[in-house]
């Protein structure tokens, strides 16, 4: 349990949106580093670290060293959420007299060391974790290092070092986005082995290309491979680095420099380049929609849901819907707490619990600790006393909490007083009990409707779409403002769930794209929207842009 998913993803959103507004206030710094770190980061701020903002030296604090100091706003923005300092004073990056330089400086609370020559933080981290040792702390110390820092020979020294002093209370994460400074790593100084295609990034795609994780264990390290920006993935790894003992530990995280903004990514020009102020507001309303996809386990075969569960997991599904129902509540009964425990171990993609029972407020911590990351109760089904103990109860202990209301249903008067703290709202488009069933058109405006009335209450969390939803009208739901997509026979039920996904994801990006052309042609006409889509450099993605602007007509 204690799975604090849902926090940690806000938060980073939030993070890679300070990041935006301090470099852009600034007029430089390096958002691709920023962005290629920010779920690591989330990880270790909302979860992992001990720290007390108000006693930022306290002797026993876990200590984060940035040895790849360029990605400064990236720290200062976890920094800002996490109580150090400020949000506002993000905005004063490197101007005059400001705590937040371009490269961090103890100046700042929260900030261990002063990063920017690269390659020294892991010594300096080398350092901490033998005086922590000697001093007897429990301190753990976290190193953020970067892929073409290891240019460094003065990394390797501290790699050597840390293994002769086995130093298993630092835990390195490799911020491995194959970008350096002005070009591809690869090019430059590879980590890997060549690839076939010519593609500067094509090793972070094909693992068996995979070099990094050997040099490191050859020197001794215990290593770990994830997807950088897989919160679950991230969070698994340092629980299973802190249980080494005898040896420190690298996590290898396979990123991409400038993520969550489609321009900036794996394009080395904004390794250090600050987004310009006119581009600010199209910028943070592509971070904002950022989009996920739910594929509903009950929609496959009921007798085998281990193996639903690794079919998900293999078809690059961001959460497993997991339809719990009663029989009471509605008419079927599909599985309950036992069977989701069961479920668990199967995979670290986070289990969306959609709770169609009776008397959740009676059930509720059953499911939490089976191992639910969100868990969303129906509204038919509380009232408001009740609902306030399942809210409080899950944000104890770190589970994301939702409600849902069914097609006839609107958002309960009381609701109003939860709406700041809550993680997900699922507008059900088809009368809860069955996958399989059509789309209910009417739920198009009730969901706009519902967003609405929600943001007018502070609402921070997304929307799920839940019920029929499909290629077809996925989106259809984007343009409503649902960011979370459930399927059932859409995905699930598809032979090929991969595909089936894969085109569900494509559907939300076309959707995605045209939002921000509209948002480019509201802000500044066709000049905007050329401007807008100037900036996409790498690959395809500017012909992309171009077609669908005049689709759309902005162009
Ligand atoms: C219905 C469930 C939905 C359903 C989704 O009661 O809450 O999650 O299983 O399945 P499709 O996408 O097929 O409607
Ligand atoms: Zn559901």
């Amino acid at each position: 349990m204690d799975s604090r998913y849902s926090i940690i993803r806000r938060n980073t959103l939030k993070a890679r949106a300070l990041v935006i507004r301090a470099t852009a206030a600034a007029g430089s710094g390096h958002p691709g580093g920023s962005f290629s770190m920010a779920e690591i980061l989330g990880c270790l701020f909302y979860k992992h670290m001990t720290y007390d903002t108000n006693n930022p030296l306290w002797k026993d604090r876990d200590r984060l060293v940035l040895s790849k100091g360029h990605a400064a706003p990236g720290l200062f923005s976890h920094l800002a959420i996490s109580g150090f300092i400020q949000e506002s004073e993000v905005e004063t990056l490197r101007s005059l007299g400001s705590r937040l330089q371009g490269h961090p400086d103890m100046k700042c609370p929260g900030v261990e060391f002063c990063g920017g020559s690269l390659g020294t933080g892991l010594s300096y981290s080398v350092g901490m974790a033998l005086a922590a040792r000697l001093d007897g702390l429990s301190s753990r110390i976290y190193t953020v290092v970067g892929d073409g820092e290891s240019n460094e020979g003065q990394i390797w020294e501290a790699t050597m070092t840390a293994a002769k002093f086995k130093l298993d209370n630092l835990t390195v994460i490799l911020d491995r986005n194959y970008v350096q400074q002005d070009s591809y790593t690869e090019g430059v100084m590879p980590l890997d082995a060549a690839t076939k295609s010519s593609d500067p990034v094509a090793a972070r795609g094909d693992p068996t290309a995979w070099r990094t994780s050997d040099k490191w264990r050859a020197f001794g390290w215990h290593v770990i491979e994830v997807d950088g920006h897989r919160i679950e993935q991230i969070d698994s790894a340092i629980t299973e680095s802190k249980r080494i003992s005898g040896k420190p530990t690298i996590i290898i995280s396979r990123t991409v420099k400038g993520k969550g903004v489609q321009h900036m990514e794996d394009n080395p020009k904004w390794h250090g380049k600050a987004p310009s102020k006119s581009m600010v507001p199209i910028i943070l309303d592509e971070l904002k929609s950022q989009s996920l996809v739910a594929p509903s386990i009950i929609a496959g075969d009921m007798t085998r849901l281990d193996l639903e569960v690794k079919r998900c997991d293999e078809a690059g599904s961001d959460y497993i819907h997991m339809d719990v129902m009663d029989g009471a509540f509605v008419p079927v009964v599909t599985f309950d707490h036992e069977k989701l425990k069961e479920l668990r171990p199967l995979t670290d993609i986070p289990f969306d619990s959609h709770l169609m029972i009776s008397e959740p407020v009676k059930h509720v911590k059953r499911y939490a600790e089976a191992g639910s990351d969100i868990i969303t109760v129906h509204a038919e089904a509380c009232n408001v006393s009740e609902f306030g103990e399942i809210h409080d109860y899950l944000r104890s202990v770190g589970v994301g909490v939702g409600i849902a209301i069914n097609p006839k249903t609107s958002l309960p008067v009381w609701l109003k007083e939860f709406v700041p703290t809550l993680d997900q709202v699922i507008v059900m488009s088809v009368v809860p009990g069955y996958s399989g069933q059509s789309y209910i058109p009417e739920s198009h405006k009730k969901t706009r409707d519902v967003i609405q009335s929600l943001n007018k209450m502070g609402f921070n969390g997304v929307v799920e779409a839940d019920g029929g939803v499909n290629v077809s009208n996925v989106a259809d739901c984007f343009d409503d403002g649902a960011r979370v997509f459930v399927g059932g026979s859409s995905m699930v039920g598809q032979p090929d769930m991969r595909r089936a996904i894969d085109d569900i994801k494509n559907s939300i990006s076309y959707a995605r794209r045209r939002m921000l052309l509209h948002r480019a042609h509201i802000l500044g006409g066709s000049d905007m929207v050329n401007n807008w889509i100037a900036l996409h450099e790498v690959g395809e993605q500017h012909n992309v842009l171009h077609q669908i602007a005049q689709e759309c007509g902005v162009l």
